[in-house]
């Protein structure tokens, strides 16, 4: 693997102030490996209420950022309110954002350059859909959104690849340990090839999609495989301990 394994709980549009402060006490009472990065990304709403809470063990990201400074630009967050709020990171790029929002590689690449730029970390997303896993697209897909980080962005240095197929995520249907780690090799390639080979082995890549406390310790053992953007199982306190701890 990379650096140190890193376990990020995606909350997405989930929880409610009581929810929240239930999950937030189970998290700062868990004990929790501590060769791990750990990150937990709330809704916007709920940013506030979790850095006042969470232990500093664990760091806050934001799911989503505004693409340049802000502004006149309703219904945004701006990356500057997110260091306000105490954030270190952004997920940029998820599947959501993509298939249901419709944001673009371009657009998100942006959005890179401009967290990076402000001192943000990001968990940058990438993945296939199903058809284009089945038409053996794959690799195709992945390169070409890891190419419009590649494009936007002066460093790598403070960049997670999270590597999440479409089809995984939030089903059930976890990819196999091989699968995960085929394309998590074949995506250190391209940046050895189009990038460099100190951000090819420097760079953490991370698995996501249907990752539960069943089945992280198995896919951490892959070698290419640097750690975990979790979903459902990101919302239940001791099972998301679980996964952090499934470090090797
Ligand atoms: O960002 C997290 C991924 O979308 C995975 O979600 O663990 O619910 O499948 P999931």
């Amino acid at each position: 693997g990379s650096g140190k394994f890193f376990v990020g709980g995606n909350w997405k549009c989930n929880g409610t102030k009581d929810s929240i402060s239930k999950l937030l006490s189970d998290l700062n009472s868990a004990k929790l490996e501590p060769d791990v990065d750990v990150v937990v990304a709330p809704p916007f709403v709920y940013i506030d209420q979790v850095k006042s809470s969470i232990t500093d063990r664990i760091e806050i990201s934001a799911q989503n950022s505004w693409v340049g400074k802000g502004g006149a630009f309703t219904g945004e967050i701006s990356v500057e309110q997110l260091k306000d709020l105490g954030c270190k990171w952004v997920i940029l790029g998820h599947s959501e954002r993509r298939h249901v929002i419709g944001e673009k590689d371009e657009f998100i690449g942006k959005k890179a350059a401009y967290a990076l730029s402000e001192g943000l970390g990001v968990i940058a997303c990438i993945g296939e859909l199903l058809e284009e896993r089945e038409a053996g697209k794959t690799f195709d897909v992945c390169f070409q959104q890891l190419k419009a980080y590649a494009d936007a962005v002066p460093s790598w240095d403070n960049i997670v690849i999270a590597y999440e197929p479409v089809w995984a995520i939030g089903t059930g249907k976890v990819a196999s340990p091989e699968q995960a780690q085929e394309v998590h090799v074949a995506l250190r390639d391209w940046l050895k090839n189009n990038v460099s080979a100190e951000v090819a082995s420097k760079t953490r890549i991370i698995y996501g999609g249907s990752v539960n406390g069943g089945n992280s310790a198995e896919l951490a053992k892959k070698e290419d495989i640097d750690g975990f953007l979790v979903g459902g199982a990101s919302l239940k306190g001791p099972e998301f301990a679980t996964i952090v701890n499934s470090v090797t």
